[in-house]
Formats: structure tokens, sequence, C-alpha cells
């Protein structure tokens, strides 16, 4: 059984609906953050609410689905956006149906399952993290261990860094298939990863998709300018287009 794992959509469908046509899958698994950033948010929550196997909320559905303020869960590392991410959330407020909201706001914190006698766990952070807290591909492995060795799961799936990765904690191998909709790496193609259950294999992959229709509905909405910037580049800019310095 092949499973395809993807993760922080951010609303950008077309990204989306490249990954879930062109890589054969039997499963799917979405590690959240579907619809803020991009302008498709409704279009992103239909596809997965139809076919998703297994789904939990990210820190940005949740945002959105609780009305909550961005900038009030933003940490250091994105404190310079928190004014563009509001807006963002508002925006995104405003294209997203009665019906998807309470989806997003029914969606689960984590999720266990079981495939082919494989036992699996799933969140979009790392367990009882904080919302601005980020494991990254650089962090201490001690730090890892002690938000995973509580996990009984032979299989990890997380998201939220936007940076695609595997790294084995004690039994457990940990997966991040990185950003579907917005990379943060350097690499604005849509990242996804597969996991075979009969070998065991793991495949990181990346695939280029149409990205007109996202810029011309980004700026026909008025989304500020680090959403086209991301979908360009695939990465954040370092400054707001509301900071002059
Ligand atoms: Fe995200």
């Amino acid at each position: 059984m092949k499973i395809l794992i993807v993760s922080d959509i951010h609303g950008n469908y077309h990204a989306l609906d490249c990954v879930l046509k062109n890589v054969r899958h039997d499963k799917l698994i979405c590690c959240g953050d579907i619809a803020v950033d991009y302008p498709f948010p409704e279009q992103c929550i239909d596809v997965l609410m139809d076919n998703c196997d297994h789904i939990c909320f990210g820190n940005s559905d949740y945002i959105i689905a609780h009305d909550q303020k961005a900038s009030d869960y933003i940490g250091e590392r994105y404190a310079h956006l928190a004014e563009d991410l509001n807006r963002v959330t508002e925006l995104t407020r405003r294209l997203i149906s009665q019906d998807s909201m309470a989806f997003l706001r029914e969606l689960p914190q984590e999720c266990r399952f079981e495939l082919d006698d494989i036992s699996f766990y799933m969140n979009h952070t790392g367990p009882n993290m904080p919302f601005n807290h980020y494991l990254d591909l650089n962090t201490p492995y001690p730090e890892l261990a002690e938000y995973y060795q509580d996990i009984q799961a032979e299989i990890i799936f997380t998201g939220h860094t936007h940076i695609p990765y595997v790294k084995k904690i004690m039994d457990k191998v940990l997966i991040n298939p990185g950003s579907v909709g917005e990379p943060r790496d350097g690499d604005p193609r849509a990242s996804y990863a597969t996991f075979d259950t009969s070998t065991g294999q793991i495949e990181l992959g990346r695939l280029e998709y149409e990205i007109s229709n996202t810029w011309q509905a980004l700026k026909e909405l008025g989304y500020p300018s680090y959403s086209l910037h991301c979908l360009k580049n695939g990465v954040l800019p370092d400054k707001s287009e509301n900071d002059s310095s």
C-alpha cells in the first residue's frame, strides 16, 4: 500500500491538485494547515474532505476556525509578518463556507491509526508543542527525542516547518513531507512524501505546477506581497511590505 502524505497546503489548490493527480497512492494523509495564505481555501478543504483518510488541524486551521488572531500565536521567526498574517486570515475567512469552517473546527489535533500492521501517529507540530515552536532540520536530537519519546508508533507524520525531512528517533521514523502549497526551502515546487507499507520505502518528492491562476487571484484579492514572494521563490521574505526600515 502506498501512502501519500501532504501538509501545509495553505489554500494553494493548484499545487494540491497537481500532487494528487500525479502521485499514485492508495491512502491520503494530511498533516494540517489547509486554508490560510493562498486564495483557494474552499477548494482545498473540499478535496481533502472527500479524499483524505486521516487529517489533523494545523496552527492556521485552528486560528481561523476558532476566531483567533494570527499575531497572538506568532513567534520570533515570523514576527515581522504579524500584520500581514492577520490580514490574510481575515481575507481567508471571507472565502470559506460555513460547512468548511465547521469541518476545520472539528479536525482532531492528532491521529493514531494502523495500516498493514504498522502503527502511525500524526500531528501538525510536535506533540504538546506550542504553535510558535518548530522542529527543524537542525533541531538537536535530545529535543526531538523529548517530544516523541512517549509516542507509541513506528511511523510519525508531521508538518509545520514547510521544509521536508526524514529523521530516526529511537525506534521511530519521523517523516515531514514539507509543504505542498508554500515551501520555504527556496524550492517553490510542491513538496510531498510517500511511504510504502510493503517495502518500508520513504520518498520525498517535488512537483512543478502552474502558478499563474494563483498569482492572478492573489493580486485581484489584494493579498500581501509575502504570499506572492513565497509562491514564486519558495521562501518567505525577510521583511513585511509594511516594514519601511
Ligand atoms: Fe504551515
